[in-house]
C-alpha cells in the first residue's frame, strides 16, 4: 500500500516535472523551473496577490527565462536559408517593433493576472492563467529576438505591468461577462496590432515574422475562446480608451 502510494507520488511528480520544468536547448541556463501555476495549489489572497507581485518582479527585472510560460518552442521559419544578419537601421526598426510586441505581452499577460485574482469561477480562472503562460511564450520569444538583435525590452515594462493589473483587476471585479468581454476585445486589438507589424517588418526577417504569426494565432484563440465562455460586447467608449493606452503603450515602447 505504502509503495504504491509512494509510486504514485513519483508518477505525479514526474508529470509536473515534464510540463512546468522547462529547459531550453543549448540553453546556458541550468536552472529555469517554472512556478507551478496557482489553480495546481490552494492559494489564500494574500497568497494570489504576492503570486502576482512576484510575476511582476520578474517580468519586469528577471532574465526573460525566469517568467512563467508553457515552454512550448520559439517559432522558426521552416524550410527556409537561415536569414542574412540585418542591416544596423533596419535591426533598429526590427528592435523597436519587437519592444512594442514585448511590452504589449507585458500588459496583456498582466491584464490576465489581474483577472484572475478576483475572478470567483475556478473555470474562468484556469482559462485566464492558461493563457497568461502562453503570453509568457510570446514574452519569451519576443525577449530573445530581442537579445538576437542586441536590443533590450522596454524601460517602462514595470508600469506597463502594475498599470495593466489593475486594470485586468477592475474588469474582473466587473463579473466575468465584461472580463471575458475585456479579453476578447483586447486580443482583437492585438491581432490588428500584429497584422499592422507584419506589413512593416522587413520581407528578409522571417525570424521575427515566425514569431509574431504564432502569437497572431493565440491570440485569435485567446479572443475566440474568451468569448465562447461569454464575453460581453464592450461600449465603444471604453473601446476607444483601450485603443488610446494601447496607442501610449505602443508609441514609447518603440524608443524606451
Ligand atoms: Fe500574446
Ligand atoms: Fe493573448
Amino acid at each position: 500500500m505504502g509503495a504504491a502510494k509512494d509510486r504514485e507520488v513519483y508518477r505525479q511528480r514526474a508529470v509536473l516535472e515534464r510540463v512546468f520544468v522547462h529547459k531550453p536547448p543549448n540553453s546556458a541556463f541550468s536552472y529555469n523551473k517554472r512556478p507551478m501555476p496557482a489553480s495546481l495549489r490552494h492559494l489564500s489572497p494574500l497568497d494570489r496577490i504576492l503570486s502576482v507581485v512576484d510575476q511582476g518582479l520578474r517580468v519586469s527585472w528577471a532574465s526573460p527565462r525566469a517568467t512563467a510560460a508553457s515552454g512550448r518552442p520559439t517559432p522558426r521559419a521552416g524550410g527556409e536559408p537561415a536569414p542574412a544578419p540585418l542591416d544596423p537601421a533596419t535591426a533598429r526598426h526590427v528592435a523597436g517593433l519587437m519592444r512594442v510586441n514585448h511590452a504589449g505581452e507585458v500588459a496583456a499577460q498582466a491584464l490576465y493576472h489581474g483577472q484572475a485574482l478576483v475572478t470567483r469561477d475556478p473555470a474562468v480562472r484556469n482559462f485566464l492563467q492558461a493563457a497568461a503562460l502562453e503570453e509568457g511564450d510570446h514574452l519569451l520569444w519576443c525577449a530573445e529576438r530581442l537579445e538576437s538583435l542586441h536590443s533590450h525590452t522596454s524601460r517602462l515594462n514595470p508600469l506597463w505591468y502594475a498599470g495593466s493589473v489593475v486594470i485586468g483587476a477592475i474588469a474582473g471585479l466587473s463579473g466575468d461577462a465584461i472580463s471575458l468581454g475585456f479579453i476578447a476585445e483586447t486580443e482583437r486589438q492585438v491581432e490588428g496590432h500584429l497584422d499592422a507589424h507584419l506589413t512593416r517588418l522587413p520581407a528578409a526577417d522571417t525570424a521575427s515574422r515566425a514569431i509574431i504569426e504564432q502569437m497572431k494565432q493565440d491570440e485569435v484563440k485567446h479572443r475566440q475562446h474568451a468569448l465562447a465562455r461569454g464575453g460581453a460586447a464592450l461600449p465603444a467608449p471604453v473601446r476607444a480608451v483601450m485603443r488610446a493606452v494601447a496607442k501610449l503603450m505602443t508609441s514609447s515602447a518603440y524608443w524606451v
